[in-house]
């Protein structure tokens, strides 16, 4: 089974972006270790980050994966389009943030996805995806190794 990961907007600066929110792993480290949980977990995992909102919703699009975990960063309290281009594919997700966005400001508080989501993870850093991975996983119903 494939999985894809989104990844939204400043994700890219992770490692040095905020650390008090956000950690000190790079998106390099986190898709790395993700992945090799994914190769453990007879799970192909995909990955896509960018900072503009019509590549991500066209990576939705075209994507064949049966599970999407997504961190639609900024995206998450701003974008009808890309809600709409996930309830479109029909694939069911796992939204994650690193930082716990409902002890931040009240803006962050309201999500245009997990109404839809299977689950939301958030404030959990890092791990959190891949606490995602892993109910993907069960989801799923991929065999162990
Ligand atoms: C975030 C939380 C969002 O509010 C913020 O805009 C981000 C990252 C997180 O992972 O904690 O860019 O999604």
């Amino acid at each position: 089974a494939k999985v894809l990961l989104v990844n939204g907007p400043n994700l890219n600066l992770l490692g040095r972006r905020e650390p008090g929110h956000y950690g000190h792993h790079t998106l390099e480290q986190i898709v790395s270790n993700l992945t090799q949980q994914a190769v453990d977990t007879n799970l192909q995992l995909e990955h896509i980050q960018s900072n503009a909102e019509h590549v991500l919703i066209e990576a939705i699009h075209n994507t064949n994966a049966d599970f999407i975990i997504i961190n639609p960063a900024a995206f998450t309290h701003t974008s009808v389009a890309l809600r709409d281009a996930i309830l479109a594919v029909a694939i069911p997700f796992i939204e994650v943030h690193l930082s716990n966005v409902h002890s931040r400001e009240p803006f962050r508080q309201h999500s245009y996805f997990s109404d839809k989501a299977v689950g939301v993870i958030c404030g959990l850093g890092a791990q959190g995806y891949q606490f995602a991975l892993q109910s993907a996983a069960a989801h799923l119903k991929v065999p162990t190794k």
